[in-house]
């Protein structure tokens, strides 16, 4: 087993239903690290909301708690209402600590969101951004809600994702941005083992340089 740097952190950023969760998940059991879903805080805040709470109330309150069940916070409405509160800067530094104390944890951490190599982490020792064609993420994303018994359409996702994508990548705090020392993984054309597989070889070609 190599030993890791400490501490060591992975940061796998990139639009919507680009396959992050799905790689980060299998880089952090491979390296036997922790993973942290960014996207699910600002879910979890957005969630909130819906319920009638202040964004800044409810990301300042966050437990544990709020983030399961995670089938809950996985639905069309809780990633719009996430996407709306992610423009909010007061909303984004309330959740900094708790993502920056994670990705220091002794074991080394996998964090995934939109601004984890810019912001949250700018010196991770290895940082993804993942992306694949929108008709692609639309069909994938499609399946994963509908597989759920989910009431979408692959129009009504392709739609929610283009308006996500743009608002996340226009906001003026922490833009969606691949870090100028990222690598870029286009999935378009692979399967998730593919995919995964250049994950991990880009990590052991860090640690094993
Ligand atoms: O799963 P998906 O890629 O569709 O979304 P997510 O990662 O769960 O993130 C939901 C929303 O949270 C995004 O559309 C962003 O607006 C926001 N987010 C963010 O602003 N910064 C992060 N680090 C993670 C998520």
């Amino acid at each position: 087993m190599t030993s890791l740097p400490v501490p060591f952190t992975v940061a796998i950023d990139g639009p919507a239903a680009a396959g992050k969760g799905t790689i980060a998940r299998a880089v952090a059991e491979r390296f036997d690290l922790g993973h942290l879903d960014t996207g699910l805080l600002y879910r979890a805040v957005g969630r909130k909301t819906l319920a009638g709470m202040a964004a800044l109330e409810a990301a300042r309150s966050l437990s544990e708690d709020d983030l399961n069940p995670e089938d809950a916070l996985r639905t069309a409405p809780v990633a719009e209402a996430a996407s709306r509160v992610a423009v909010d800067t007061e909303v984004r530094a309330a959740l900094v600590d708790f993502q920056r104390a994670f990705a220091r944890r002794s074991g080394g951490a996998v964090l995934d969101g939109r601004d984890i190599g810019t912001v949250i982490c700018p010196r991770a020792e290895v940082k993804l951004f993942v992306i694949a064609d929108p008709e692609v993420r639309a069909r994938r994303r499609y399946q994963e809600l509908a597989g759920k018994g989910q009431d979408v359409t692959l129009e009504g996702v392709a739609e929610d994702l283009a308006r996500r994508d743009a608002r996340d990548a226009e906001r003026a705090d922490a833009p969606m941005v691949a870090a100028d020392d990222a690598v870029v993984l286009d999935t378009s054309a692979m399967s998730i083992e593919d995919a995964v597989a250049q994950a991990i070889a880009r990590v052991q070609s860090v640690l094993q340089p």
